[in-house]
């Protein structure tokens, strides 16, 4: 347990293995802390055996869809993992879907999907690590894949 350097967790979720540098990247995207009262704890650049990693660990909250999405478009190497009564009960690995729905916003001013009354966007995964997306109704591929989610 040398890894853990931090309080335990009773319940809730710790989002492991995440790209050096872009916990606080996972904490905006998750509304952290404006929608939470619980405790938080975050890591940044801790040792692991790959290099060099951050770690989020959240009390009473587990993640939905849409949050894991722009979570593994933010650290593809991500591990989610569900915590009850002190212990991992769950673990899981990040993983895109083939499309994704309403988490990123298309860099093209005219897309159909900025229009006035726009439509959802979408987009087609091609890579995810790194993370490549193309734009299923103008076939944009942003560059700045993480600046683009909404
Ligand atoms: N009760 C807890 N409170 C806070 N963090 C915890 C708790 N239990 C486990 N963790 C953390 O959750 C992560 C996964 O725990 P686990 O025991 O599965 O470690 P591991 O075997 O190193 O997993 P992995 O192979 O995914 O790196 C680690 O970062 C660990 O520190
Ligand atoms: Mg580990
Ligand atoms: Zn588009």
């Amino acid at each position: 347990m040398k890894e853990l350097k931090i309080t335990p967790i009773k319940e809730g979720t710790v989002i492991d293995h995440i790209t050096a540098g872009n916990a606080v990247k996972v904490l905006h995207i998750l509304k952290i802390p404006e929608t939470t009262t619980s405790v938080v704890s975050v890591v940044i650049n801790v040792a692991s055996r790959i290099g060099k990693k951050d770690i989020v660990k959240i009390e009473n909250r587990e993640l939905d869809p849409k949050e894991l999405n722009k979570i593994a478009l933010i650290a593809p190497k991500a591990t989610i993992n569900i915590i009850r009564d002190f212990e991992v009960v769950k673990k899981s690995k990040v993983q895109l879907p083939r499309e994704v729905f309403g988490i990123l916003k298309c860099p093209n001013p005219t897309c159909i999907s900025n229009a006035r009354e726009p439509i959802e966007s979408r987009f087609y995964v091609i890579s995810d690590d790194p993370p490549r997306i193309r734009c299923y109704y103008c076939e944009r591929e942003p560059e700045d894949v993480v600046d683009r989610i909404i």
